[in-house]
């Protein structure tokens, strides 16, 4: 959905190359708090492989962070699957010469009752939401541990501090990724390697309103009010591209002596009982 400036995300603004020289990985890129976090990155100077499942969403991120004067690649990668993450690195790698940041952002869930869930459901979202992640990390470290140096940020939820109703899988597994951000930061910091992960709110990703726009984006009108008033403070629901600039403060050298920490951008989901 374009903002009044016609861009897609009218809360970009200039770089000011924070991220100059530095090559990024992000998945789940071609969407939502991904897609607009590539942009941020490569506006701040990095080199970006976006990587997702689908091209769908046009023009694709890679083409649009071209259109905004940056460099970026695709690449078709299933966070579920090793030799597709061992890719991506590679990919960093050979086409742009080395690898700086990874941003594990791919994740989703189901809601509903935990007794209601197949195993294949179950398996799919800590399959997804959490060894995605394993797997991105496992992938990665060994050029951040030569490179003594790297920067891993991971798309956790404030439903990993907090109980959300029938998201038994997705709180379970948001939780695991907080805890393993701090686990991860203990082991690898010794070695100049950074580990943070960001708790999002609710965002307005096209899981609410269909990017492109869709004439059904799934949710009523009702429940996207619920949404905003669950921001408890700022009553509205988040662009993605404020969760974008938290993860540029995790990944810019601004929060050089930041790690293991859970970044919580919610419009104040989480202040209160
Ligand atoms: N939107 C919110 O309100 C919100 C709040 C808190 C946390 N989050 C988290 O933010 C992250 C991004 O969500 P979003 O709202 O931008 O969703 P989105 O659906 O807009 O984007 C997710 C992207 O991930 C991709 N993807 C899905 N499975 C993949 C896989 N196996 N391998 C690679 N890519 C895959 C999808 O194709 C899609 O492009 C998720 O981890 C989500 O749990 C979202």
């Amino acid at each position: 959905m374009a903002g009044t400036n016609g861009d897609e995300h009218p809360g970009l603004r200039p770089g000011l190359g924070r991220l100059k020289g530095r090559v990024a990985i992000v998945t789940g890129a071609n969407s939502g708090i991904g897609r607009a976090t590539a942009r941020v990155f490569a506006r701040e100077g990095a080199k970006v492989v976006c990587c997702d499942i689908q091209e769908t969403v046009t023009p694709r991120v890679d083409k649009l962070i071209e259109l905004d004067g940056g460099e970026a690649l695709f690449a078709r990668v299933d966070v579920t699957v090793q030799a597709d993450c061992d890719r991506m690195v590679a990919t960093a790698l050979e086409k742009f010469g080395d690898l700086h940041i990874l941003f594990n952002n791919a994740g989703g869930g189901i809601r509903k009752m935990i007794h209601e869930f197949t195993d294949d459901e179950w398996n799919f979202i800590v399959n997804l939401n959490l060894n995605g992640i394993f797997r991105g990390v496992r992938a990665a470290i060994p050029h951040f541990l030569k490179m003594k140096r790297g920067n891993i940020v991971s798309t956790a939820s404030t439903f990993g501090l907090l109980a959300s109703e029938k998201y038994p899988a997705y709180c379970a597994t948001k939780a695991a990724i907080v805890n393993l951000t701090r686990q991860m930061a203990l082991d690898y910091g010794p070695s100049g390697i950074r580990v943070n992960c960001v708790c999002p709110g609710s965002v307005e990703t096209p899981r609410f309103r269909g990017f492109p726009p869709r004439p059904n984006p799934g949710f009523t009108d009702a429940e996207r009010a619920r949404m905003a008033s669950s921001n408890k403070a700022l009553l509205r629901i988040a662009q993605p591209e404020e969760i974008a600039y938290g993860v540029l403060f995790l990944v810019s050298d601004e929060s050089s002596f930041v790690t293991g920490h859970a970044l919580v951008i919610d419009g104040g989901q989480t202040i209160d009982a």
